[in-house]
């Protein structure tokens, strides 16, 4: 048994909340290593539906501990609803959590920030966030000299003076930059961090030396993707992207392990393509098609509620998270969202003024005005949610299946058939196995 990751190909919403809860009787610890609350990861099991943003998905399992990574930024008040909520509904996640000293906070000027820019920002230049904090927080990681971390929640009297100089440059930065910052008062903020910090303290620690301690241990650890790979800061499509590295190259500085411990990488993707927020979307079906594919899939945000653009599955754009990312396998979801179209189509290249290329350009701007080169495949009809096995899929949905794995030149391991935990089908037993014989929940 390896440890894992489980990372989204695509824009994000790829269904990975529902991947990481299906694996995780198979795993002892799941690690979040990037962004925030600006995921949300849905989780539906036994009638009932879990939205979980900062959770890592590991805590609805009774035998398994989440780990917020050093590279997450953690809104704790965000942080601790969540919590709440799950303990109102009988789930103890704070007792199944760690959270890094490292990690960084986003504070109530981080939220600020994120939506003052992006109202003053017009159409285009918008990025479209999720106004949840995650670039102006990790700005400020950046920059140093205005980081607040976990480690200082926890030593608060000492974060008293820095909160105060801090606080001081935001009301003046943002003021000169939107002329709108009186909310923000240094004395309201500290008092509002002391109500959390003494709940959050027992859960801060190293979380490097933990997940050594674990492995040591013989312990198995899933790492948890946020966001999509399309989405990386250094990678996607920039800049219509978030703002941390998103995919298996995020896990090693953001969980805090060496890069070599992780021998299986789970690429998901849906059977088509969506995006939330701004940015080029060559595949995008502004059409009756893609009011189809929002209704049938149900495309609305977890976390914002707005509606997904919808459009056919991109191979080109997910070709290329899977160079990047080393990705050994494919979750394909969705499938069922797809039953009852006649054809179905998959970009297999891009026309860029009359000539066809196979990667993406760099230029926003230029990935905007490309065509997709769309191969149509036989559609398939019925409803599939409750198929076990690859073979009694539709053949259409068969063939649907083999020409990713063509493309992609790795296996789809896992196709999701709904958005239950049971509606899963396995292409080998190896995970099928895995989750029945260490199955402790
Ligand atoms: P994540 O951010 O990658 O975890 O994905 P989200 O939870 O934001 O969005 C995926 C949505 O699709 C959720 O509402 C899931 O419950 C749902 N879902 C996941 N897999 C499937 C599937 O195979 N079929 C259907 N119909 N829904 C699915
Ligand atoms: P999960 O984990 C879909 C998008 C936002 C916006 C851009 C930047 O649920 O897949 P940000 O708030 O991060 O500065 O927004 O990134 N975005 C996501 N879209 N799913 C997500 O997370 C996303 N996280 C960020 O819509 O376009
Ligand atoms: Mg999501």
């Amino acid at each position: 048994m390896e440890h894992t990751c489980v990372v989204g190909l695509g824009w994000g919403d790829e269904g990975k909340g529902k991947i990481v809860d299906m694996l995780c009787p198979a795993f002892d610890v799941v690690v979040r290593y990037n962004g925030g609350a600006n995921a949300g990861h849905t989780v539906r099991a036994g009638g009932e539906a879990f939205a979980l943003h900062l959770l890592p998905t590991g805590v609805l399992h009774r035998n398994t501990v989440g780990v917020i990574g050093p590279g997450v930024v953690v809104d704790p008040i965000a942080l601790l609803a969540e919590t709440d909520a799950l303990i109102a509904r009988g789930i103890p996640a704070g007792d199944r959590l760690r959270i890094s000293d490292r990690a960084h906070l986003v504070m109530p000027y981080h939220l600020l920030e994120d939506r003052l820019s992006e109202s003053n920002l017009d159409g285009s230049n918008r990025i479209g966030t999720t106004a949840r904090g995650i670039g102006p927080c990790y700005a400020d990681k950046m920059r140093r000299t205005t980081a607040v971390r976990m480690i200082d929640l926890v030593e608060l009297d000492r974060l008293k003076p820095a909160l105060t100089r801090i606080v001081g440059q935001k009301r003046r930065v943002l003021e000169a930059a939107y002329g709108a910052a009186e909310e923000l008062d240094a004395e309201r903020l500290f008092e509002g961090l002391r109500s959390v910090a003494d709940r959050l303290a027992p859960l801060v620690c190293d979380t490097s030396l933990f997940l050594e301690s674990e492995m040591a241990s013989g312990r198995k650890l899933l790492f948890e993707g946020a966001n999509g790979m399309l989405l990386d800061i250094d990678h996607g499509t920039y800049p219509y992207v978030t703002s941390s590295q998103t995919g298996p190259q995020g896990v090693a500085s953001g969980a805090g392990v060496s890069p070599w411990i992780v021998q299986r990488r789970i690429g998901v993707t849906k059977a088509y393509s969506t995006r939330v927020g701004e940015g080029p979307f060559p595949t995008e079906l502004t059409d009756a098609t893609g009011e189809r594919i929002r209704e049938q899939g149900h495309e609305y945000g977890t976390t914002t509620g707005r509606p997904r653009r919808c459009g056919w599955l991109d191979a080109v754009a997910i070709r290329r998270s899977v160079r990047l990312g080393g990705i050994s396998e494919i979750a394909l979801t969705h499938l069922d969202t797809l039953s009852g179209f006649e054809r179905v189509g998959i970009a297999v290249g891009y026309r860029l003024e009359g000539r066809l290329i196979d990667t993406m350009p760099a230029d926003p701007e230029v990935l905007a005005r490309v065509e997709p080169e769309l191969e149509t495949l036989a559609g398939w009809e019925g409803d599939i949610r409750g198929v076990k096995q690859i073979a009694d899929l539709p053949s259409g949905a068969q063939s649907f299946i083999a020409r990713i794995e063509e493309l992609m030149e790795i296996p789809v391991e896992i196709v999701s058939v709904g958005a239950d935990r049971q509606q899963t089908v396995f292409r080998t037993r190896h995970w099928r196995d895995l989750i029945r014989t260490r199955a402790h929940t």
